[in-house]
């Protein structure tokens, strides 16, 4: 089966999105039947045509409390406050654009997600880079970041670590903390994936006066086309960076309550989300040791995705991406997350039907089986990746 084809070889995102036979494994975005009580949150919405209006610039406030209250946990009393954005990425670029010009460099992991360090170099912001890929626990360590560190950086924490599904424990914070505070520089803790961890430490709470903690909604939630996330801080953080937002006329109405009626049944959507994840992921790791193609990254992963280093298999990141696409299965090569390492390793999103978990199964077995050279000539230029589908 071929995927249609834009003039340039690569299939359209609407061409993709048009079919109901692509298995959406490469955006780390949810797939699972929604909750019906966000399904409904949104009709009515829509049936009362709030969409008309623009919601307050900071967010409902109940959503900013309900999100303050699932990030610190009930029993805590850290003073936090949560300012809605167009998505985590929307509050992304509002923290680095507004403070690029006090920050003396940028500090980022390869592999990591390259956003904030393109926002903040707009400003010319130097980008120091950390490769981690080789690195005994996948993640920045404090003494790599002791050498590079100087006054006013931005340290830009990824946790759990999309691509690779490794987490801080709450010592290696504390070490990064510290270099932080002694230098003055801010820290962006990115918990994008929290809700997949087993356990996750909250920087702000070792940091409160530089920690800016970002929120998102579309992947325990699955809300990605919604766009809604928050920006959470201590409160005169916070405020030192929203007099001027990025978006005053507020995120998306929908979106927001949608995103409340989720917060409203977190309990037991969480539980089986975690539950379907998990043995997503194992069935994954299964399906890559029998199929001899690769080996996991990190196991367990602590994200909804986890990353297979392709080894001496021959396959390319691309190649292998490019080749499975052909088969409506949608998986994302390291490439767009690692120009170091990227041709290394493909990323596998899991919190999606366990029968799509089988339909990359038995492609992926067959890839395994048939190698590289098998596919060469059509994988090489006629498909590749899903150009407006990959910045995920
Ligand atoms: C590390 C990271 N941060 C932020 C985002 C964007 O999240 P949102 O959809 O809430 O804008 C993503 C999306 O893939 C991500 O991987």
């Amino acid at each position: 089966m071929t995927v249609p084809s834009k003039s340039s070889g690569a299939p359209s995102f609407e061409a993709l999105l048009d079919r109901d036979d692509i298995v959406w494994m490469g955006q780390n975005t949810t797939h699972l039947a929604p909750a019906p009580e966000v399904v409904e949150a949104l009709e009515q919405s829509t049936a009362k045509h709030e969409f008309n209006v623009y919601a307050p610039a900071g967010g409902f406030q109940e959503l900013r409390e309900r999100i303050v209250d699932d990030l610190r946990g009930p029993e805590s009393d850290l003073p936090l406050d949560a300012w809605i954005t167009d998505g985590a990425v929307g509050g992304l670029h509002h923290i680095c654009t507004t403070l690029a010009p006090s920050l003396s460099q940028i500090i980022v992991s390869d592999p990591g997600w390259p956003w904030p360090a393109r926002f903040v170099s707009l400003s010319g912001v130097p980008i120091r880079v950390l490769p981690v890929y080789d690195e005994p626990t996948r993640l920045m360590q404090a003494a790599q970041i002791a050498e590079v560190i100087r006054p006013q950086s931005l340290i830009y924490l990824i946790d759990p670590l999309n691509p690779l599904g490794a987490s801080y424990t709450r010592d290696e914070l504390q070490a990064i903390v510290d270099l932080a505070r002694k230098t003055g520089s801010t820290i962006i803790h990115d918990c994008t994936y929290r809700h997949f961890a087993d356990q996750h430490t909250l920087a702000a709470e070792l940091y409160p006066e530089g920690t800016f903690s970002t929120y998102s909604f579309s992947k325990w939630l699955g809300l990605a086309g919604l766009r809604v996330g928050a920006i959470v801080a201590e409160p005169s953080l916070l405020a030192s960076i929203t007099a001027i937002p990025a978006n005053p006329l507020g995120a998306s109405i929908q979106g927001q309550r949608a995103a409340l009626a989720g917060l409203r049944v977190k309990g037991p959507w969480l539980e089986n989300l975690r539950a379907v994840n998990r043995a997503n992921l194992e069935r994954v790791e299964q399906i890559v040791e029998q199929s001899g193609l690769g080996t996991v990254v990190v196991s367990p992963s602590q994200g909804n995705f986890l990353a297979v280093d392709l080894g001496d298999s021959g396959w390319t990141a691309d190649a292998l991406c490019d080749s499975l696409l052909e088969e409506g299965v949608f998986i994302r090569p390291g490439t767009y997350q690692s120009p170091l390492y990227g041709e290394r390793f493909v990323k596998i999103s899991t919190s999606v039907p366990p029968e799509w978990i089988e339909r990359f199964g038995a492609v992926w077995a067959d890839r395994a089986a048939r190698g590289p050279g098998a596919f060469a000539v059509e994988a090489i230029g006629t498909v590749g990746a899903p150009a407006e589908a990959v910045e995920a």
